[in-house]
């Protein structure tokens, strides 16, 4: 297993280019399952995440020819209707091929994906809006069967909570129900925003994608469609965190202020100024930090995915700040590590508070999840001394190109084998 050795105390200077979203890209490549005709799918991003979605796709009957940016999904012959559990296990976000596929052929088998580090991470939400469009349920050998021989029927579905993954699975399970679906307290994220567009370039009706109702109308027959996927906000809102943290000074191309807003004031009350300018998107930090306290919540909340990264600019802030995640049960495993590296963090449940120091130190660590692992690098780029980073693997299911891109801007950074 390769480690990142980084060699931190640089500011970040220079420009970067944002790749495609990770998260945009799953679901539109898995809405491919809903037609048989091709489809483009371009900015898809080579990452991990997105090579195990064409080995699903492929097990399940499509072939895949990407060429690192443009992915091009076609029909082999018949498609199969179980997920394997050896993709599921790796990926939690294949049990999205459950919508399109129960909405096709009126059944699918998905394995049950188990919990993963940061918490239970259930699919009640799934399978109570896929029943309340007619599918019935059951269980068996640790899958779920979801069975609607007669078809799915369009209906209201009110989730309980807004779901990002159970928005974007019944979105495409309702292009084939009978009459139109509303799914109301939808998740918002730009991401399913994205689908919804993907979806409408194939022919499907649908309203409301990135509201908190979302109408589809039903009964379509959705055609071949290209499609370019949105910026990643995510990998854009690590890099302008890394280069806050470092005290530099950073443009970001192929991204703007929408959907980075709650990031962006945080980033502005620590002290950061962030400009759009031609293109993109920049950042310039002068002092340390100041304390920004944070809660995570649902789009258009602070993302619970950059909580991790946040947390690491704040261990090195000039006052003392409060994390609150509401959206995960167990996000905070990077604290442990940010503590080695001299960080003053106190984790109560779902709350973190953090006392500012004026410098972290290098220091051997590990990385146990994407955004933990990414909040890891950020701290290590700016710590004092040398960080040995291990179990990388995490951080490569949602970062491209990490540490070239990096070394790009300034950072020293290097993978070294195991
Ligand atoms: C997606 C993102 C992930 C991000 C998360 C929240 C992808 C591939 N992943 O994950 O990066 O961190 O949104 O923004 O897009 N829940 C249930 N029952 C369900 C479904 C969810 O209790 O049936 C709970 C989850 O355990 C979690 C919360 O709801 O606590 C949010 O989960 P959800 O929005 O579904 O996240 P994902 O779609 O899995």
């Amino acid at each position: 297993m390769d480690s990142f050795v980084i060699e931190g105390g640089r500011p970040l200077r220079g420009t970067l280019r944002v790749n495609g979203s990770k998260n945009a890209a799953l679901p539109i490549l898995i809405a491919t399952l809903l037609t048989d005709e091709p489809c483009d799918v371009a900015n898809v991003p080579s990452l991990r995440d997105i090579r195990t979605t064409f080995r699903l796709l492929e097990n399940l009957g499509k072939k895949v020819v990407y060429d690192g940016r443009v992915a091009r999904v076609m029909a082999r012959g018949r498609l199969e209707t179980w997920a394997p559990y050896e993709i599921v296990k790796q990926m939690r976000a294949s049990v999205l091929v459950a919508g399109p596929l129960l909405g096709r052929f009126g059944l699918v088998r998905v394995p049950i994906p188990g919990g993963c580090a940061i918490g239970m991470r259930p699919i009640d939400i799934h399978i109570e809006g896929f029943k309340a469009l007619g599918a019935k349920e059951e269980s068996d050998r640790g899958d779920v069967v979801l069975r609607a021989p007669a078809g799915l029927q369009g209906g209201r579905v009110k989730l309980r909570l807004p779901s990002v993954g159970a928005t974007e699975n019944l979105m495409m399970a309702a292009c084939f129900a009978s009459g139109s679906t509303v799914i109301s307290n939808a998740a918002r994220e730009p991401e399913i925003a994205d689908l919804g567009t993907f979806l409408g370039r194939m022919g499907v009706v649908v309203e409301g994608a990135g509201s908190p109702t979302v109408v589809v109308r039903g009964a379509s027959r959705p055609a071949g469609a290209e499609h370019s996927v949105m910026p990643d906000r995510i990998e854009a809102g690590t890099f302008l965190i890394a280069a806050a943290a470092t005290g530099g000074r950073l443009r970001l191309e192929g991204i703007g202020l929408e959907h980075l807003e709650s990031v962006v004031a945080g980033l502005k009350a620590a002290g950061a100024s962030v400009r759009e300018c031609q293109g993109g998107l920049e950042l310039v930090m002068r002092s340390r930090p100041k304390a920004v306290s944070i809660t995570t919540a649902p789009h258009p909340g602070f993302p619970t995915d950059l909580q991790a990264p946040w947390m690491s600019l704040m261990c090195l802030s000039t006052g003392t700040s409060l994390i609150s995640e509401t959206v995960f049960e167990n996000r905070f495993l990077h604290a442990a590590e940010l503590v080695r590296m001299g960080a003053a963090i106190k984790v109560a449940g779902s709350k973190a508070r953090i006392t500012g120091r004026p410098r972290l130190n290098g220091a051997p660590i590990m990385a146990s999840d994407i955004r933990g692992g990414a909040a890891l690098v950020v701290a290590a780029l700016a710590a004092q001394g040398k960080t040995v980073l291990q179990r990388i693997y995490h951080i490569e299911r949602g970062y491209e190109g990490l540490e070239g891109r990096l070394r790009g801007v300034g950072g020293r950074i290097r993978r070294v084998p195991a």
